[in-house]
């Protein structure tokens, strides 16, 4: 039996539109409410031993979004990067910022390299913000990268293994998670981490992302602990 806590936890916060909705909010104000939720729940990770946690906080596919909306996310992702300088400090946590960064405003680039480098020497847990990500583009984006090694000589075909390949992805140097929740209902991954969450446990709760919380986390934490994981192999 699984006894201990997991060590990564992938997060889909998903809900924020409609715990909005329901209030007759803007949208924009689910996502900030969204953002303080995230807050919470990193501090409490971080109480509960977990090393990694991953969240995703914009994919590649929510460009299409109404523009009033992109724009709200990507102010408060400003505000956010700017506020964790001092949150990274206090909680002695390290950030990093998964997806294609390249495809992000510039100032917002500056941003994402001065809170990584800021907090890189931090000893708590590490925490991963998935911005302009998507899985399958993570993956071409690592075959690419590999590609120009192969073709600099640097990589030889007989080479590829999935420890090579994986060294190509975001997410090099980081465990895979043990745990995905998603909130609000919806059973799907939408193209978050499909590489890396091949043996994850998924944890479904039911309830909208501003309403998670302390308690909701550690029905999760147990859920998890309860489950056998094998694998693929045997008993
Ligand atoms: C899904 O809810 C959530 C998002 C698309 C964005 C997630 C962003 C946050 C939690 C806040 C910002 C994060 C950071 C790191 C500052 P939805 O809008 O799809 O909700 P719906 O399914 O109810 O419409």
């Amino acid at each position: 039996m699984e006894r201990n806590v997991p060590q990564h936890i992938a997060i889909i916060m998903d809900g924020n539109g409609r715990w909005a909705k329901r209030r007759n909010l803007p949208r924009n104000e689910g996502h900030r409410r969204g953002a303080e939720t995230l807050r919470k729940v990193i501090r409490h990770a971080q109480k509960r031993g977990i090393a990694y946690i991953t969240v995703y906080a914009f994919s590649t596919e929510n460009w299409s979004r109404p523009k009033e909306e992109v724009d709200g996310l990507m102010n408060l992702l400003r505000t956010y990067l700017k506020q964790n300088l001092r949150f990274a400090k206090k909680e002695s946590l390290k950030f990093k910022i998964i997806g294609d960064i390249q495809g992000l405003d510039a100032d917002l680039q500056a941003q994402i390299k001065k809170l990584e480098e800021d907090s890189s020497q931090n000893v708590g847990m590490q925490v991963n913000i998935a911005m302009n990500y998507g899985g399958r583009d993570e993956v071409i984006r690592a075959i690419r990268k590999m590609s120009e090694n192969l073709l600099k000589g640097g990589l030889h075909i007989q080479e590829i293994s999935e420890e090579v390949f994986e060294s190509y992805l975001d997410t090099a140097q980081i465990p895979e998670p043990d745990l995905m929740i998603r909130t609000s209902g919806e059973l799907r991954t939408s193209n978050f981490m499909p590489w890396q969450l091949a043996y994850s446990e998924f944890y479904f709760a039911e309830c909208l992302w501003p309403d998670f919380d302390e308690k909701q986390f550690d029905l999760a934490i147990e859920a998890y602990m309860d489950r056998r994981r094998r694998f693929g192999k045997s008993e």
